[in-house]
């Protein structure tokens, strides 16, 4: 769990709490679902016509939604959906991390519930009960409530009978700072709640888009101006080519990646590692201490991040992702963030694996292709 604090600069302060709410590691989300996707069969021939060549541009498709998201200080990118009938707009994050929808409730009554929008089933002429209780312990708290069902709109990509979450209580020291009041889960169907077939999947199984994939550009300067493209890929926001890597393990977006290094001296993932693509992590998270030689003057991490001296800001070099024989520069302004006048670097302990989160997918278009199974990135516009 993370404790987050808003200095009077607007930096922002990220450190891990010892007195954990709950167990922080995305690995424990994972390890507690279940393996279970209703039609999957179904799912299986849908995918196999859809492989996706991209050998079209989407950017004309009417299957096909670039939606537009907001970015809040570097941290979170989230965009408008709209549930019920008639329908009543949520902002949601936009999540690779996790699978599940939910929004704040009515029946919620915790701090932050009440200044955001909260879904009423009653004023929803389409809504349906379920009898699933919704629990999710997390990075940003603890959300309880029960699942229902109802129209589900993003942009102009309408689902029919989506399971979602309404919370009734929302443990949480972050949700009642950001302007937004649920998550939209982008990950595989084995990280949502067990049965509950995710956003994505229902968008594929009812035909609203066509093509298999999603993708990401999170714009770096701007608060607006980054998307998510559903359903096809608008060939306009990346430079050259996509470099593919395949999805080694579907829950998370997770992949392997060949060696981390600065200076050509490898810091960290000496013999390939495992990690995850995560839109809902601001920063870059490592398993284990990052090796030193490579970061000149780079203290011990402290309270878990990294301290860097404002004097060695120049002479840092990037951080090289190398994924499937390619090299992904993270410069040192895009992994160091200044917090009270004092530089930290955005790599933050623990887990079993990477995460590489925003700070990460901000420099790259990313393309999270479920038809082939496979994870995209390209230089971004
Ligand atoms: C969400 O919709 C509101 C209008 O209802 C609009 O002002 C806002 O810019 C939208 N947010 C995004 C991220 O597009
Ligand atoms: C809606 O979805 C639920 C499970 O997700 C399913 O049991 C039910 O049959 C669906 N209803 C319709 C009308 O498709
Ligand atoms: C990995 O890279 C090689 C070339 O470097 C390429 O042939 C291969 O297709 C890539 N993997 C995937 C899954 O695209
Ligand atoms: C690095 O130094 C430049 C000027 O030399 C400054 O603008 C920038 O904010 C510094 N970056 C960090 C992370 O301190």
């Amino acid at each position: 769990s993370y404790t987050i604090t808003w200095t009077s600069d607007c930096c922002l302060l990220f450190v891990f709490s010892s007195s954990l709410l709950c167990e922080r590691i995305p690995l424990m989300k994972m390890s507690a679902m279940q393996k279970t996707l209703k039609g999957k069969n179904l799912m299986n021939s849908f995918l196999e016509e859809h492989t996706y060549s991209l050998s079209q541009n989407s950017a004309d498709d009417q299957k096909f939604s670039t939606h537009p998201l907001r970015k809040l200080k570097d941290v979170f990118y989230f965009g408008n959906i709209s549930i019920g009938t008639p329908p009543k707009q949520f902002r949601v994050l936009f999540d690779t991390g996790s699978s599940d929808l939910w929004v704040s409730s009515v029946y919620c009554h915790d701090p932050g519930c009440g200044e955001h929008r909260l879904f009423n089933p009653h004023e929803s002429t389409t809504f349906e009960i379920t009898d699933r209780h919704m629990y999710f312990c997390n990075e940003l708290g603890k959300i309880t409530g029960f699942f229902g069902r109802d129209i589900v709109q993003i942009g102009d990509l309408v689902v029919m009978n989506q399971t979602f979450g309404l919370s009734q209580r929302q443990i949480s020291r972050i949700l009642a700072l950001v302007p937004f009041e649920g998550v939209l889960g982008l990950g595989y169907p084995s990280l949502a709640t067990p049965k509950i077939i995710p956003v994505f999947d229902n968008l594929m199984l009812q035909k609203v888009i066509s093509e298999p994939v999603f993708a990401f550009y999170l714009n770096t300067k701007k608060e607006d101006g980054s998307v998510v493209m559903l359903g096809g890929v608008d060939h306009s926001y990346y430079k050259g080519e996509l470099n593919w890597v395949p999805v080694s393990e579907s829950r998370y977006w997770q992949i392997t990646v060949d060696r981390i290094s600065m200076n050509g001296k490898v810091v960290g993932c000496s013999s390939r590692c495992q990690a995850i693509l995560d839109t809902g992590t601001a920063f870059v998270f490592t398993p284990g201490l990052l090796t030193q030689q490579g970061f000149a003057g780079l203290t011990s991490p402290f309270l878990s991040q990294y301290l860097i001296s404002c004097r060695v800001n120049t002479t840092i070099p990037p951080v090289v992702f190398t994924i499937n024989g390619t090299d992904y520069p993270m410069r040192p302004e895009d992994y160091i963030v200044t917090v009270r006048g004092q530089p930290r670097g955005r790599f933050s302990n623990p887990g079993l694996t990477w995460i590489l989160g925003d700070a990460f997918l901000r420099q790259y278009f990313s393309v999270f292709d479920r038809g082939n199974r496979r994870f995209g990135l390209a230089p971004a516009v």
